[in-house]
Parts: C-alpha cells; structure tokens; sequence
C-alpha cells in the first residue's frame, strides 16, 4: 500500500523543495511575471547558512511495496518564516503550501498545516499569518477547514499591502521627502 512521511526538509531537499515552489508559481500566475528570484542555491544557504531565513516540511509519497519501484519521492511541501512584533512578540508567516495535483484530497495539506501548527508553537509563536490570492478564493474553504481566520471577513477587517522592491528602493534612497502641503524635509538616517 501506498503511504506518505510528514517530515522536516534538510538541506539535501532543496532541489526538491525548489521544484514544488516553481510548480507553485505557476498556480499562483507569479510565473507569467518573469524568471524566479530565488534559485536552489538560495534556498540552501538562506535556509541551512549562518542565518537560516525558513524552514519548511516535505510530504514525501512512499509508493507500494508490490508495485514498480519508482522510489520516495517529495510531492507537497509548506514553509514558514519567523517574524517578530513589539505588539505581539513572536509571530510566523507561512511561505507557501503546495500539494502536487495528482496526489491531492488525501489529506496531505491538513497534514502540512498540522506539521506548521506545531512547529509555530514549539517556537512560541503567536500567530500564523499568510495570504490567499483572489484569484483562487476556492483555497478559502482549505484554511477553514483546518481552523484559520480570514481577516478580510472578520469584524475588524484588515487590508493585505505589499512594498515591492522597486518602491522598496525609492523610499530607501530618497533623502528628501515633500509632504502633501508641499514643505520639503532633508533628512539622514544613520
Ligand atoms: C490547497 C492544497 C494545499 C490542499 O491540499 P490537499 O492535500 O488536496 O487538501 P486536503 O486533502 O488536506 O483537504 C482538506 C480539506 O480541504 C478541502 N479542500 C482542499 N483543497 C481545496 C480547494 N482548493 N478548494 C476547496 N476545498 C478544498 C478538501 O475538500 C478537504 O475537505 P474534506 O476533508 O471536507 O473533504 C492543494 O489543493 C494545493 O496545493 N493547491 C494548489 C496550491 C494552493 O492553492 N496553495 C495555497 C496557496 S495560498
């Protein structure tokens, strides 16, 4: 019988981690918007350096023993990133989850987020936060199921922002700034 791991990823799983995150751009459109920023070799040393960035868990698929030997193979994954609020103290972003087409409703994306939960919680984290693209509003009823709120909907609704690189870079390297009214404020951040 066919059965499937749960476990934490090691550095030696970041080809295979890199190859569900690109399936993942291409479900999420992120892919009609250029080349990847992050490359294999990212994944390693931001994951497994001096200064890990992320961790993530595998679900591994073992196939049956009766049947072809095609071996282990990983075919979902989920990562998450610590974060900390002065507000909240430790919190946690989830950095993806992905479950290859042919092996989804078998419950290996509850799974995932269980391998998640108990990890935010063995680091004292507070809160899990992530984002869900409007154009896949479907995976709302996924992260009900497994007992997520959607801010959006709640009673004190919160908006999702992003600063992209480029805006990122503006702001870093203007030093000057002109209020609405017009006044100029020349400044350094040192
Ligand atoms: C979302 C995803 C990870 C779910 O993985 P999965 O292993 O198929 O999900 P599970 O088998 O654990 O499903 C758990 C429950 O959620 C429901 N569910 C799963 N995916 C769903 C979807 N896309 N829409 C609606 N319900 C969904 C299932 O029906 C199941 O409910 P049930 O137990 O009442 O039948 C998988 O569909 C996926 O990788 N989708 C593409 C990538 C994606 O959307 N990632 C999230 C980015 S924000």
């Amino acid at each position: 019988m066919a059965s499937y791991t749960i476990r934490r990823g090691k550095i030696e799983d970041c080809k295979a981690l890199f190859e569900l995150a690109m399936k993942l751009r291409v479900h999420t459109g992120d892919a009609a918007f250029g080349g990847p920023t992050t490359t294999e070799d990212m994944l390693r040393e931001d994951g497994f350096g001096p200064k890990p960035l992320f961790r993530f868990y595998l679900a591994i698929y073992c196939p049956p023993e009766d049947g072809p030997n095609t071996g282990e193979k990983a075919v979902g994954f989920v990562g998450v990133s610590d974060m900390f609020c002065p507000l909240s103290g430790r919190t946690a972003y989830l950095t993806g989850l992905f479950v290859d087409a042919e092996h989804r409703g078998n419950r290996l994306g509850v799974a995932l987020m269980k391998a998640i939960a108990k990890d935010c919680l063995t680091q004292r984290s507070s809160r899990l936060s992530f984002a869900v693209d409007t154009n896949h509003l479907d995976t709302r009823k996924f992260y009900a199921s497994v007992g997520a709120t959607n801010l959006t909907e709640s009673t004190t609704p919160n908006e999702y922002w992003r600063f992209f690189e480029s805006n990122m870079k503006k702001l870093a390297e203007a030093d000057e700034l002109k209020s609405s009214s017009g006044k100029t404020i020349t400044f350094q951040t040192v």
